[in-house]
């Protein structure tokens, strides 16, 4: 395996930290030399990116920070897992930019995964109870509801997986085998 990012695009509750914590399993058994590192909003809005919040222009900030920071590792040599909303078009084409920004960079070193799960299933889910906040308005610009999320056009994303059709293993097997397309494994 090369090192790349792997960078998960979807509202929350589509899956990204389910697929990426599956992923980072599946990766660490058939490449246990291989220096892997998992990186979300939640953990870099705790730390590094704590003076941003939700508007529109905090989260190009977020995702430009965090960007650069999946950056940094993979040019240490890491795999770097990366589950960020992402939520619009000049966020996602961000990202792209600022890899291509790097020396080191051909374009399939950048992988970029968009989970696309309808959101009314995402707010079913509600695993993390944001959703039931966002409708009674205690959290605002909250994705999905107040905040747009523009789906990644269809060229514009190495792999698209509906987390509502598939299973755990079976989203695992789809983009394993796409990172083996792209000779990344
Ligand atoms: S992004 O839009 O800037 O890419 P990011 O992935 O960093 O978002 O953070 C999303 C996480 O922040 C969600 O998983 C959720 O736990 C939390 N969160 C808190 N408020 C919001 C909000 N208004 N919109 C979206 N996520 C929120």
């Amino acid at each position: 395996m090369i090192p790349c990012v792997i960078w998960f695009i979807g509202l929350s509750g589509s899956g990204k930290t389910t697929l990426s914590n599956a992923l980072f399993e599946e990766l660490s058994k058939k490449y246990p030399s291989m220096l892997l590192k998992k990186l979300d909003g939640d953990l870099l809005r705790n730390g590094l990116n704590n003076n941003l919040g939700f508007s529109l222009e905090d989260r190009n900030e977020n995702i430009r920070r965090s960007a650069e920071v999946a950056k940094l590792f993979y040019e240490t040599g890491f795999v770097v897992l990366a589950s960020f909303i992402t939520p619009t078009h000049q966020n996602q084409q961000l990202l792209t930019t600022i890899f291509q920004k790097t020396n080191t960079f051909t374009t399939t070193n950048l992988f970029k995964i968009f989970i696309d799960c309808p959101l009314k299933i995402c707010e079913q889910r509600d695993v993390k109870g944001l959703y039931k906040k966002a409708r009674t308005g205690e959290i605002k610009e909250f994705t999905g509801i107040s905040s747009p999320f523009e789906k990644p056009l269809p060229n514009q994303v190495d792999l698209i997986i509906d987390s509502n059709q598939f299973t755990i293993q079976e989203s695992i097997r789809l983009i394993m085998d796409k990172l083996e397309e792209k000779k990344l494994l």
